[in-house]
């Protein structure tokens, strides 16, 4: 197990000590007994939800994926820079460590709902938190809250366990298809995203839209592509096949001329709201 855990975790029932058995390897509450498995030194709290698709490890770094993807690596290397460099930081939904290189000189533990080989520790915090009060500087949540039905309920965990005056970055798809259904849920509004806030105790601090109008045309007609094309009849499917190799050179050129998709303010942007996605970063109240 993770050393950094020990000083971390408490029984999630009645909040008292747990300590570490070998044989079988579990950890259990010296108060109430009840126990949670550890495999292979991962404490697991909450089982794999049933019918999830463990994600595949891809190489991650500031430079791949999608604008989206690169946009939350600016985001969250900028925002490490102002968080105290000692400082305690929860992964939530780390995934494959897919920002495990961002968080490389950092004191860190990866939190997700299923065991991955890349995570500390096993909870789905909507249900179970067995982290003590104040535990952490930061929290990190990128591409997890439209995966959690109940996000309330974890937005309340996450406050609790972070220190007052502690940071929670969150980094949110809008106009993003569905991916890794069905467990995708929410689409959150900037508006929304305030209220969630404030429903916990969590200030904004910045809230920031990626805006990338050129990224959202060449997903409509990547759909087209795969989904419509092939329903069509032979003809018909030619002549659409070269409508679309014109408008995407088009749209090539176009993203020439305006250039890539940016990273402003809610409050500066000046397009139709319709971001990629949203950039928060939350402060919990002193
Ligand atoms: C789209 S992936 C994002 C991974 C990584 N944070 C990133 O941005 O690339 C969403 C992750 O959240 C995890 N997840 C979903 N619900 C969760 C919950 N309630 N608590 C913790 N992790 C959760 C999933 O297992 C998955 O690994
Ligand atoms: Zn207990």
């Amino acid at each position: 197990m993770n050393p950094v855990l020990e000083n971390l975790l408490q029984c999630p029932q009645c909040e008292r000590d747990l300590e570490i058995h070998d044989h079988p390897a579990e950890l259990a509450c010296v108060a109430c007994g009840l126990v949670y498995p550890l495999q292979q030194g991962i404490p697991l709290f909450t089982p794999s939800p049933a019918g999830l698709v463990p994600s595949e490890k891809i190489a991650r770094s500031p430079d791949s994926g999608t604008p989206w993807r690169k946009a939350n690596w600016q985001f969250v290397q900028k925002q490490l820079t102002k968080i105290e460099p000692h400082g305690l930081i929860l992964d939530v939904g780390a995934g494959r460590g897919d920002f495990a290189e961002a968080l490389r000189n950092r004191r860190s533990i990866a939190l997700d709902i299923y065991p991955y080989p890349e995570v500390d520790i096993v909870s789905d915090l909507t249900h179970i938190n067995p982290f003590r009060r104040a535990s952490f500087e930061a929290v990190l949540l990128l591409n997890v809250l439209e995966h959690v039905f109940d996000t309330n309920a974890l937005l309340a965990n996450l406050s609790r366990v972070l220190k007052p005056g502690g940071t929670l970055l969150v980094a949110i798809p809008f106009m993003v298809k569905m991916h890794q259904v069905p467990v995708d849920y929410v689409r959150y509004t900037e508006f929304a995203l305030m209220r969630l806030g404030e429903a916990h105790g969590l200030s904004i601090d910045e809230l920031e839209g990626y805006y990338d109008p050129i990224f959202f045309l060449g997903e409509g007609l990547g759909n087209l592509h795969h989904a419509v094309l092939p329903s069509l009849g032979r003809g018909q499917r030619q002549v659409a096949r070269l409508m679309l190799t014109g408008i995407q050179a088009l749209a090539g050129q176009l993203a020439r001329l305006v250039g890539p998709g940016q990273t402003l303010p809610v409050s500066e942007s000046k397009t139709n709201p319709a971001p990629t996605g949203y950039q928060v970063v939350y402060r919990k109240r002193e």
